[in-house]
């Protein structure tokens, strides 16, 4: 049998990612919490409640696990509702628990990656409009800075804002995230206010810590044309393509906003990103018909590699094909989520080996990338989708709050302490993909 190992870059960051408001529980005082009140929002009524129970204090136990399974980084983010619980109150013991979690990591020797903005909003930002404010940076800018001036002592690595594309799309176009709106107009408008937020929090982290480095963890989401052949099918996924997984970094790169029939310029948006943040979950497939019935993101193939749900294709080669965009940028990558819903771990394990199989690919034509942050260390609230969705390295019984790893544990273990995959590791934990993997 053929035996390699796939080795990766000295010192890469190796861990997951989590959120405040999907890990801490009773947030009650951000607009996800108030959602979630509402009838019909969150599938079958689920209520994130106490999630992980991090707030109680269980992120140490947490952060044992991904230490003793060798992870050398975390990412994790900031709840915004609790540093700034009203506009005018600063809330210290929240700042000096987070601050706490930050040592936390680095007493275990992680590198911690803090999100200032995962999604939720204060309360009080909601009442004033929320996103839709055209004041919103104004309002942002503070709290990023006080978060920045408590934890700079032990975080350097930021991300402004959590997958502002999704959040535009979903919150304002969709209307699956709060405040469910469905306006296009609002949209643009949104994705307007969150790249001035952004450049304005950028700014502001580098003058309270000049040796920062800060960026966007974007969402991208491959669109392949169904007919490759057909320059409808390419028109197809070429404009979702543009105005999702471009929009945002073209805009932070050179300061222009490229709507559909109208560009903004925003200069102080130029060059604010010091490393590009990527999320990557899965590619669909696009045609014209899809487009014109509204189908904006597309559907998978007949014969997908799906997850449990369906939510997932498992689609490792457009991990490289973000990769291989991504360089275009010119600035180190981090892969600050990846990961698959599998409560019972059966497709999990070879998810895992064949994307970062692509990202070792990537490494080997020299791209800079710096990290991988598989989401998620423990399965956690999955936003409309409650508790439906399992993307945890460790299983969550909510009622009990129990752990219990799942088999990826151990692989990802390996991986992380090795710095590489090897022919062994793929033999013992993914049997299946052995032969494509590595081929006689
Ligand atoms: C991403 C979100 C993250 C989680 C994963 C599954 O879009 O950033 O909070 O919900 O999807």
């Amino acid at each position: 049998m053929p035996q390699a190992t796939f080795y990766f870059p000295r010192g890469f960051l190796w861990g997951t990612a989590t959120s405040s408001h999907q890990v801490e529980g009773y947030n009650t005082n951000n607009n996800w919490w108030a959602w979630e009140q509402e009838p019909d929002r969150i599938i079958h009524g689920h209520k994130s409640g106490a999630a992980c129970d991090w707030w109680g204090g269980r992120w140490r136990e947490d952060f044992d696990r991904a230490k003793e399974t060798n992870q050398n980084a975390h990412r994790f983010s900031i709840e915004w509702s609790r540093i700034q619980p009203l506009p005018n109150i600063w809330d210290e013991s929240s700042l000096d628990q987070y601050r706490e979690m930050a040592r936390g990591l680095h007493q275990r020797g992680m590198t911690p990656f803090v999100t200032l903005h995962h999604f939720s909003d204060p309360l009080w930002l909601t009442e004033m409009g929320g996103w839709e404010n055209e004041k919103v940076a104004d309002y942002f800018v503070p709290y990023v800075r006080k978060v920045v001036e408590a934890l700079r002592e032990y975080v350097n690595l930021w991300v402004t804002i959590n997958e502002p594309n999704v959040l535009a799309v979903e919150a304002f176009l969709m209307g699956k995230f709060p405040p469910g709106k469905q306006d296009l107009r609002t949209t643009f408008n949104v994705m307007t206010n969150l790249v001035r937020a952004h450049a304005a929090a950028y700014h502001a982290i580098h003058e309270v810590q000049p040796t920062a480095r800060v960026g966007v963890a974007h969402h991208y989401r491959g669109f392949q044309p169904l007919r490759s052949w057909s320059p409808l099918d390419r028109y197809a996924s070429g404009l979702p393509h543009r105005l999702v997984n471009e929009f945002f970094p073209r805009a932070l790169t050179d300061g222009v906003l490229r709507f559909p029939f109208r560009r903004i310029r925003i200069p102080q948006a130029k060059d604010t990103q010091d490393y590009l943040g990527l999320n990557y979950y899965t590619q669909a497939q696009m045609s014209i018909n899809l487009l014109l019935a509204k189908e904006f993101f597309g559907k998978y193939p007949p014969d997908a590699d799906l997850s449990e749900g369906g939510f997932i294709a498992n689609v490792p080669q457009a991990m490289f094909k973000m990769l291989q965009w991504g360089n275009g940028f010119g600035l180190p990558m981090i892969i600050a989520e990846n990961g698959v819903e599998d409560s019972k771990d059966s497709l999990r394990p070879r998810y895992l080996v064949q994307h970062l199989h692509q990202v070792w690919r990537a490494v080997n034509f020299n791209y800079p990338i710096k990290g991988y942050f598989h989401w998620s260390l423990v399965d956690n609230f999955e936003w409309e989708r409650g508790w439906t969705q399992r993307f945890g390295l460790w299983e969550l019984d909510v009622e009990s709050q129990t752990r219990r790893k799942r088999k990826s544990v151990d692989l990802y273990a390996a991986i992380c302490r090795e710095n590489s995959i090897s022919s062994e590791m793929v033999e013992q934990f993914t049997p299946e993909i052995f032969p494509t993997m590595f081929p006689e």
